[in-house]
């Protein structure tokens, strides 16, 4: 009977409780609190059978009893209070229709997806379609297929990665990640016949100390065109028409040879400071010209390595350096601002 009594006790301050915090408004929270503490509640008659317990239990059952009814009550005046606050507010929010809405943050393209969108569309214009290569990638396509074979010193001008092969069926050193997305022409040209107009924009990595003008991470757009009879003004006329669509008419462009062991004759491509207008500056090392675009007419070795025959065409070959290109369109003065995810910085671009 005891018991009974505090069991009853507690499964009622329970279901009290559970369907307070349920109600949803003052009406339905009216009906529970009559319900439980009316003068025909549930709580109010439990309390009554008090008097009829045993002396020596009641002290005990009679605290528990107001315990349960002060909780009770208080679960009561809470809800009600919630509920009052939210009725409040979102009376204020139907009323007052001149506040202004809060504008959504939309975000926009990173300053270097931007920049590779805008060179995929000016080579579609020249019928270049854009390709995406593997960036952990082997050094037969990285260095071998371009004319790069184990101990030539140009290895050495790309401070490779190299993927750990231990317990693989793989050599060491065969799989690295990829230093320059000419690692690409193999791929592809192995794949298709001439006529070939490809770019491949990506990222390439080497062991490189990071600092403003240096990253272990790299943004380069590779392209190459094969056919019949292609030659070293289609180059120029290539590269002169896609700096312009992407610098402006205005800009002033010098070549001069170089090398390269996958062209010859190998081509740097510079372009005037735009920062200095040539006069010399920090960006431009005071020379008045920006390094831009390597490239060159593709070696017979590369060609060959693909299965074509240098014979019966030749091609060209290039390179875009994006970081350059972006940070000379959004001057920013130091490359490490294109990896930072820092929000309050790439919102100014
Ligand atoms: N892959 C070279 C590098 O990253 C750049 C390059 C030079 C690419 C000449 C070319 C080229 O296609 O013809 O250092």
């Amino acid at each position: 009977m005891l018991m009974t009594m505090e069991e009853n006790l507690m499964a009622i301050k329970n279901e009290a409780i559970s369907l307070i915090l349920a109600a949803e408004n003052l009406q339905s929270l009216e009906e529970i609190k009559l319900q439980f503490l009316g003068r025909k509640g549930k709580l109010t008659l439990l309390l009554k059978e008090i008097t009829s317990i045993p002396t020596e239990d009641r002290a005990r059952v009679g605290q528990l009893a107001n315990e349960v009814k002060n909780a009770v009550e208080d679960t009561l005046d809470n809800q009600s209070a919630i509920i009052k606050d939210e009725v409040i507010t979102t009376k204020k929010k139907a009323i007052d229709k001149t506040i202004p809405g809060v504008e959504p943050k939309i975000g926009h393209l990173h300053p270097m997806t931007h920049v590779i969108s805008d060179v995929i569309d000016v080579f579609k214009q020249l019928g270049f379609q854009a390709a995406d290569g593997p960036e952990i990638e082997t050094d037969h396509y990285n260095f071998e297929v371009l004319n790069i074979p184990k101990d030539h010193p140009a290895r050495d001008t790309q401070m490779t990665f190299y993927l750990d092969t231990r317990n693989s069926k793989t050599s060491p050193g065969e799989i690295i990640l990829r230093t320059q997305t000419s690692a690409m022409q193999g791929r592809i040209m192995e794949k298709i016949k001439p006529p070939v107009r490809v770019i491949v924009p990506g990222k390439n990595f080497r062991y490189e100390q990071v600092d403003a003008s240096h990253g272990f991470e790299f943004g380069q757009v590779e392209g190459f065109c094969v056919d019949k009879h292609i030659r070293l003004t289609d180059l120029f006329g290539t590269i002169d028409y896609v700096l312009k669509k992407l610098m402006g008419k205005d800009i002033k462009l010098k070549f001069a040879t170089t090398n390269f062991p996958f062209v010859e004759p190998g081509v740097d491509t510079y372009i005037e400071c735009t920062v200095c207008k040539g006069k010399g500056c920090n960006f431009c090392k005071h020379t008045g010209w920006s390094e831009m675009m390597p490239a060159g007419m593709i070696h017979p070795n590369v060609l060959k390595a693909v299965g074509y025959d240098p014979k019966e065409v030749s091609g060209f070959a290039f390179a875009i350096g994006l970081s350059r290109l972006v940070t000379l369109r959004y001057h920013m003065d130091d490359l490490r601002i294109l990896t930072n995810p820092d929000l309050r910085i790439l919102e100014q671009f």
